[in-house]
């Protein structure tokens, strides 16, 4: 049976880990998967996370099975940081949160839940996404398809053209939003622009789908809700899938969770059950170590405190480094406009050269990043910055 089949290519993020490794070459920089690094290169475990770790250590009695729902109190503290504790939503008991492994378990079970709900629904993702999406979504026998939205001449959103496309969306359609720092472009919507998209949404109804993998990252923590709490608060239906792997620094725990909002609360319960039928047949259970830290973090005011001050040092050192690299590329003369990259949010925006000199970044200078010419920001720091201008300027050169 398997003689048949046909070797995948390696992921296109992912191969980028083992490439980098075997590396021998002393000056490398790895621009590729998005996670964060501190100025030594390295990914360490938060200080609120080892102290929530030694907490549940102590404490914990069993390790019974924990249902297809996750922790309760995770559920409710992560819908309560996602849509803010007062939102009416929350108070009108139209949301429902299931613990998922990871972000990604969050889209693939709302991927099969929609399908549920609407086998012949198409999804529609922005132009460019994130790697992953379409493959997650068409795994579970959805269309998916592209809406624009990154200019990559003019580095900006191509708002007019996505909005006229969202305008021309129905029921049958679920569209796919970053919540914040975009992935891949690092370009999000401004407040009005959101505003305007849930206006789109009531109007066309049409299925959010918003994707919160960074939430912290962008501007903060209420402030990179602001999308998502205001379409939650406008429409009748909704998902949200967030993840706790950047912002808890939590990667390989897989912890996320995926949460639906219905039109009443009743019909929330009939969600739930359709979300609960959906996990069982994935994966059962989703782990649960990911979750007891997060909830004993966000359950208690100091030591939640302590992980918004943690958050603040990696978001302020992401932003810390686009002001650096756009600065140094024009300290050595570099004479094309860097400075979008400044402007943009989050963990990764677009080089913006071609898949020839991303080529050559890599071979000559050790220098790794997606085809696309996505980098990711926490790679850079002060001890390499100088290197990857240079190199950066050299390939621009030819
Ligand atoms: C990324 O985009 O680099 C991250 O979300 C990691 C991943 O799984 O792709």
């Amino acid at each position: 049976m398997f003689s048949t089949l046909k070797a995948m290519p390696a992921d296109p993020i992912l191969g980028l880990l083992s490439q980098y490794r075997d590396d021998p070459r002393g000056e490398k920089i790895d621009l590729g998967v998005g996670v964060y690094k501190d100025i030594l290169g390295n990914t360490p475990i938060l200080d609120c996370v080892k102290t929530a770790e030694q907490r549940r250590t102590a404490t914990e009695t069993t390790k019974v099975y924990i249902g297809p729902a996750g922790s309760s109190d995770f559920n409710r503290l992560i819908a309560e940081l996602a849509f803010g504790e007062q939102h009416p939503t929350l108070s009108a008991g139209r949301i429902r949160s299931v613990s998922t492994p990871g972000g990604t378990g969050a889209l693939r079970v709302a991927a099969d839940f929609i399908k549920r709900c609407r086998p012949g629904a198409t999804v529609w993702v922005s132009d460019p996404t994130w790697a992953n999406h379409t493959g997650l979504f068409e795994a579970a026998g959805l269309k998916v398809e592209r809406y624009p939205y990154y200019d990559y001449t003019t580095k900006a959103l191509k708002f007019d053209e996505m909005l006229a496309k969202l305008n021309t969306l129905g029921e049958n359609d679920v569209v796919l939003l970053h919540a914040c720092c975009h992935n891949p472009s690092g370009q999000d919507l401004s407040t009005e622009q959101w505003d305007r998209v849930v206006q789109v949404a009531v109007k066309r109804g049409f299925t959010p789908l918003i994707d919160m993998a960074y939430q912290g990252f962008g501007d903060g923590v209420e402030e990179d809700a602001y999308g998502v709490r205001k379409m939650a608060a406008a429409v009748e239906d909704m998902l949200l899938c967030s993840s706790c792997s950047k912002n808890f620094g939590l990667y390989r725990e897989r912890i996320g969770a995926c949460s639906i909002i219905a039109n009443s609360s009743a019909a929330a319960d009939v969600a739930l059950s359709v979300l609960l039928y959906v996990v069982r047949c994935l994966y059962s259970m989703p782990p649960a170590h990911g979750a007891a830290l997060v909830e004993t973090i966000l359950g208690d005011n100091q030591l939640k405190q302590q992980w918004l001050d943690e958050l603040k040092v990696m978001r302020d050192r992401i932003n810390g480094n686009r002001a650096i690299l756009v600065e140094r590329l024009k300290a050595i003369g570099v004479e094309q406009d860097f400075s979008f990259i400044a402007r943009q949010k989050g963990m990764f925006s677009f080089l913006g050269v071609s898949p020839e000199q991303v080529e050559q970044l890599k071979q000559e200078f050790g220098i790794y990043m997606v085809d696309s010419s996505r980098i990711s920001i926490a790679g850079i720091s002060d001890s390499n910055v100088d290197y990857l201008a240079k190199s950066i300027a050299k390939v621009l050169q030819g």
